[in-house]
């Protein structure tokens, strides 16, 4: 089969990374008899430099006319970085932002799971962690909450006040609760629903429409947890968590949070999901402008998005299947990003990452 993919290499990081997972993609095409036709959509920085605006229509429609959307990571350094003299909706984080909106892009999955191998480099005890270590998804709402109401900054008496909004409807609840019930049921049947519904009306009506969605899956466990205690509970008991369901601001910050327990926020990929079969894959990391250019980063995070591509927008499980066992197989190995390094493995640039994944497909 031929698959039409959208590429957004983007900044920083962005374009080094996004060319191992084309480079692994490319193999399980060769061995599988598939062909990935790639079409470059600019985004973020780079499109602001190319268009003056930091995603055009022309590119939501060419993300629109492929099978799935694969992409780096956008942004520069917010402080010193040109692009953040810009008023806010020209800045690269809205051309994201626009994108998740325009393709529907509701439900983020977001899997922190801790590789065996990676011990070494989890920061967490080994009596913590256990022989079962964790497995858990994140399933994150992505386009209602903080980053899409109302914004504004006035100024009022001399004072200046500024002004961000925080809504969601039952729908936008009712359609993610759904997604991370779905998700629970073909693991380990456990849900535990974060919120800060001992302050904000948007959770309480988060826990009741969770709780009307709970009646439907009753071989679901679950349970509520206050935001702040689940970012404490995160380090202190991360093998209790099976499927986090949170809304947007929450799922972006445990998510970074779960990402390090794994070894490294280079290691956490990312689906972004819609009603349809259109999805965006991308790292849950962003362009890491300090390392940009240095062949450091770490591509697994992409690679991985690459196969979650595969199988949720592509459904081609067996060749998901073959990306994550040859990632597996050369942690096995112990070949090593700098960012996941320990002692007695065999530490590799970004390229020679992509390499060595790309190469356990035969
Ligand atoms: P960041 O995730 O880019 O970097 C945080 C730290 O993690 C840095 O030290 C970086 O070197 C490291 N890191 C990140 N990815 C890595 C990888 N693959 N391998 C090894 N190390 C890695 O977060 P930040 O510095 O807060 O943000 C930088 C820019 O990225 C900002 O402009 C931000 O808005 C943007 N951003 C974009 C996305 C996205 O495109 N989805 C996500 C998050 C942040
Ligand atoms: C992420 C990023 C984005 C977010 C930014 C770049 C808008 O941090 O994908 O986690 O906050 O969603
Ligand atoms: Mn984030």
């Amino acid at each position: 089969m031929n698959y039409k993919i959208a590429l957004i290499k983007g900044d920083g990081i962005g374009p080094e990374i996004v060319d191992e997972a084309v480079k692994v993609l490319d193999r399980v095409g060769v061995k599988y008899g598939h062909t990935f036709d790639y079409t470059r959509v600019l985004m973020g920085g780079e499109s602001i430099d190319a268009c003056g605006v930091p995603l055009t229509d022309e590119a939501i429609a060419q993300c629109k006319a492929s099978d799935s959307v694969l992409m780096g990571s956008i942004g520069g350094n917010t402080t010193t970085s040109p692009w953040y003299k810009l008023e806010p909706s020209l800045r690269p984080e809205a051309g994201l932002l626009k994108l998740r909106k325009s393709l529907g892009l509701f439900a983020n999955i977001r899997p922190a799971y801790l590789y065996d191998e990676l011990k070494a480099a989890c920061p967490i005890k080994d009596e913590i962690i256990g022989d079962q270590g964790f497995d858990m998804v994140i399933m994150r709402e992505l386009t209602g909450g903080l980053y899409f109401g109302e914004r504004k900054t006035v100024e009022e008496n001399g004072v200046l006040k500024a002004y961000d909004s925080l809504t969601y409807d039952e729908n936008e609840i009712r359609r993610i609760a759904i997604k991370g019930f779905e998700i629970a049921m073909k693991r380990r049947k456990n849900v535990i629903s974060v919120d800060k519904a001992n302050v904000l009306d948007s959770s309480r009506l988060w826990r009741k429409v969770v709780e009307e969605v709970a009646k439907d899956y009753p071989e679901v466990t679950y349970s509520h947890m206050l935001v702040d205690n689940c970012a404490m509970q995160l380090v202190k008991n991360p093998g209790q968590f099976d499927v986090i369901l949170t809304e947007n601001m929450f799922g972006d910050i445990l998510s970074d949070e779960a990402s390090e327990i794994t070894g490294s926020i280079g290691m956490l990929s990312s689906a972004s999901l819609s009603e349809t079969s259109l999805g965006l894959y991308e790292p849950s990391h962003g362009s890491a402008p300090d390392i940009a250019g240095t062949n450091q980063a770490n591509p697994i995070a992409t690679i991985l998005s690459a196969a979650m591509m595969l199988r949720y927008s592509l459904n081609l499980d067996k060749e998901a299947d073959a990306i994550e066992a040859a990632v597996k197989a050369v942690l096995k190995k112990g070949f090593r990003t700098v960012d996941i390094m320990s002692e007695g493995c065999t530490q590799l640039g970004c390229k020679e990452m992509g390499d060595a994944i790309a190469a356990e497909i035969q």
